[in-house]
């Protein structure tokens, strides 16, 4: 007997770099408070579309193409996603996978990132820079949910492969890769401090 489990859905975790992310984190989170201090159409866009919180999102998503500490963290998301790429087996013959689009999130007490996936993209990922203790992770949901209308639920302890909802941890200095088609959100942040990520997309050309 054999039972071979096919379409995985991949998802990379990883640090962004041995060391010297500290440093690194300390500049992004310098730069993401003068952003927010200037971006006031971006200001406009959180308070209508990402409540209690900021996000560059719908004003300036092209951060890497703004400022040289953007441009250092594409350059080292870049090697991730070739690895992530080569796991996954895209054919990149003659094409090539590059970062679209870049951008800021702040997530104060009680800021709510809402179920979503990132449309025209290949790899989206996140970028870790301030995860105070306790608070919110990204959680994934099976992308054939809307397909098992029959289906039972999962076992509580069910083998990851198994769920239809996986959390990862959130730590600062680690980054989570994955096809842009598969849905995510982030749960209201329980704690004081604020959690501070960089998102991004790549696409193939
Ligand atoms: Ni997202």
């Amino acid at each position: 007997m054999r039972i071979q489990a096919l379409f995985p859905t991949c998802i990379y975790h990883a640090p962004l770099q041995r060391t010297g992310a500290k440093a690194l984190n300390r500049e992004l989170i310098k730069e993401t408070n003068q952003i927010r201090g200037y971006d006031i159409e971006g200001q406009k866009w959180s308070k209508k579309n990402y409540r209690g919180g900021y996000t560059s999102y719908g004003s300036l998503d092209k951060l890497h193409q703004m400022s040289s500490t953007f441009r250092e963290l594409e350059k080292k998301l870049n090697r991730h996603i070739k690895t992530f790429a080569e796991h996954i087996q895209f054919d990149l013959k003659n094409r090539e996978l590059v970062m679209t689009d870049c951008w800021v999130n702040v997530m104060p007490e009680h800021t709510v990132h809402g179920l979503h996936l990132h449309p025209t993209s290949t790899i989206s990922g996140t970028y870790y820079v301030r995860m105070p203790k306790g608070c919110s992770s990204i959680k994934f949901e099976d992308p054939r949910l809307a397909n098992m209308m029959a289906a039972p639920p999962r076992k509580t302890d069910a083998r990851p492969e198994n769920r239809q909802f996986v959390e990862y941890p959130a730590e600062a200095g680690s980054l989570i890769l994955f096809e842009s088609w598969l849905r995510h959100e982030v749960a209201s942040n329980p704690t004081r401090s604020e959690r501070i990520s960089i998102s991004f997309n790549y696409n193939w050309f």
